[in-house]
């Protein structure tokens, strides 16, 4: 039976559009839902679009936990991803969906990642930093941010003349090519 994702986005949702893709094109698991904590979420309309139910919860109903843990349990959620997702997640939620939710963070954790470092701030920090390299981590989730155990990263050059928009350009393709593959390897290999 054909396992169900739920993908957490506050932003753009460009990587939940890649994903929702990559599962509809190969069957190999279903993405049931998609949630987010912002009315304007780019990813609200992407899932629309292609056909994904999307629900938005305030911060309250983020902060307990119950309403989300009920929704996904409603959709037979086996398996959650967070893809741009900024608000901190419950420990109820960690608990249900132990070893079966992870991040994806756009730096080489533990550099360059925790509270406040999202998206082009993280790119603005790497270029500060006068990095040579960045890359991406895909890592389960824990109460922390961008804590859990690390499931694998890649790399690509920090270029002399790159702008956080450039850099940020560069990784968003390393996401789209590694985040759906490594989310199916994982989703294949749930104990029944
Ligand atoms: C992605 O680059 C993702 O790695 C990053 O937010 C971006 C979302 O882009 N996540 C974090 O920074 C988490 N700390 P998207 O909305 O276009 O998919």
């Amino acid at each position: 039976m054909a396992r169900n994702i739920a993908i957490l986005a506050s932003g753009n949702g460009t990587n939940a559009e890649a994903i929702i893709r990559y599962f509809q094109e190969r069957g190999t698991a279903r993405v049931a839902l998609v949630l987010t904590n912002r009315p304007t979420a780019g990813a609200l309309q992407r899932a629309d679009a292609l056909g994904v139910e999307a629900r938005c919860f305030t911060r309250d109903e983020w902060a307990d936990g119950q309403p989300v843990e009920d929704c996904l349990r409603a959709h037979g959620v086996d398996f959650v991803v967070l893809a741009g997702f900024l608000l901190r997640i419950p420990s109820r939620l960690v608990q249900a969906y132990e070893r079966r939710m992870v991040n994806i963070h756009p730096s080489l954790l533990p550099k360059f990642g925790g509270k406040g470092m999202y998206g082009d701030r993280v790119h603005e920090a790497v270029l500060a930093a006068g990095e040579a390299e960045s890359g991406i981590t895909i890592h389960f989730t824990d109460e922390h941010y961008d804590e859990g155990a690390v499931i694998c990263q890649y790399r690509c050059p920090v270029l002399p003349d790159d702008t956080p928009e450039t850099l940020a350009a560069r990784i968003h393709r390393l996401e789209y090519a590694h985040y759906p593959r490594v989310i199916e390897e994982l989703v294949l290999a749930l104990p029944d």
